[in-house]
């Protein structure tokens, strides 16, 4: 054996002499931590851990990576001196079991379900939405809500434009129909809805919907009142076709003056007033009216929004 390797023996053995850093290399073979972690399961001072740290990055037992203001601590098996693989397992096997490793595990174990609790989801928690929205997309959350709906439900889409909420609601109702005045819109509607047999668009008018009367469980118009030439004559066709206690669900806009944001999107209303909104849809014999403004979406660039429900 050369002299370099005796000393090295011999360096690797006065570590593996302290019981303090056989238990640091116990925990950081399984875990890679920081030396918070570290103090709290060995219940020592900071200053005593980072001590017996030193000594084994020292000697190479372990490595440490900065992630973000802290150092992590690991062994990492692969890149240990074949000498002192084998000298740790030794140690190791002759150590166990060490009651003061069972004690340590326990420490580790809820120390580390307090790290699956707190790391992500606090740092997380201020752009959870726009990760989200990144991970998995926004569509997925309208899929969940209409997997509420009852079964058999049967729902018109009155102004369905391109089968967006058509699509969506196929998944989960008994039958969907939509109805457009614009064949260009029924068009892309038609090849959104194309794997679905319980979706019918069909043109027409929301002032005369060639649909029978007292059809339907419920009724959808979302951001089309605004485009409306007549809008009570389309709330009474809404209430006709649907059956007494069907429900109405209307997304439409608030009252605003933004002329150019109107004529831009070729809209005859500016929105309404929650009151005015109300009024209108009472008028037909719609009862439980309830009008409310929805939270602004962040980012949005158009008017706040208006959701209206009510029953037949
Ligand atoms: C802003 S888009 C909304 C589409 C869809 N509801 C949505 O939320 O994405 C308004 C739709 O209403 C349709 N529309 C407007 N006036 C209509 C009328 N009188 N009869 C039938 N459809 C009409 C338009 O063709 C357009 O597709």
């Amino acid at each position: 054996m050369s002299e370099n390797g005796a000393q090295r023996l011999m360096g690797w053995m006065s570590c593996l002499s302290d019981p303090t850093r056989l238990r640091l290399l116990h925990l950081l073979t399984e875990h890679e931590l920081g030396v918070a972690e570290l103090c709290d399961v060995l219940q020592l001072p900071q200053s005593t851990v980072s001590r017996h740290l030193k000594v084994l990055a020292d000697r190479e037992w372990v490595h440490s990576r900065h992630r973000g203001t802290a150092n992590l601590y690991c062994v990492r098996n692969k890149d240990l001196a074949p000498g002192a693989k084998k000298l740790w397992a030794l140690a190791f096997e002759q150590a166990g079991p060490w009651p003061t490793f069972e004690q340590d595990h326990l420490r580790l174990d809820e120390i580390l379900t307090r790290r699956r609790a707190n790391t992500f989801f606090a740092g997380a928690a201020p752009r959870w939405q726009s990760l989200r929205g990144e991970h998995y997309g926004y569509s997925f959350t309208q899929s969940a809500l209409a997997a509420l709906l009852p079964a058999g439900t049967r729902l018109v889409d009155l102004g369905c434009g391109d089968g967006e909420m058509a699509a969506v609601l196929g998944d989960a109702a008994c039958k969907v129909v939509g109805v457009d005045r614009s064949l260009e819109m029924l068009t892309a509607a038609e090849a959104r809805t194309v794997n679905h047999d319980n979706v019918r668009l069909l043109h027409g008018d929301l002032v005369a919907l060639p649909l029978p009367s007292d059809t339907f469980d419920a009724a959808l118009m979302m951001l089309a009142l605004t485009y409306l030439e007549e809008p009570h004559t389309a709330l009474c066709e809404m209430t006709r076709v649907l059956r007494p206690g069907g429900r109405v669900v209307i997304v439409t806009l608030l009252r605003h003056d933004r002329e150019d944001s109107r004529h831009e999107m070729g809209q005859l209303w500016p929105g309404f007033d929650p009151d005015e909104l109300e009024t209108m849809i009472t008028k037909p014999g719609l009862k439980d009216v309830r009008v409310r403004a929805l939270r602004p979406a962040p980012g949005a660039t158009g008017p706040v929004l208006l959701l209206a429900t009510a029953k037949k």
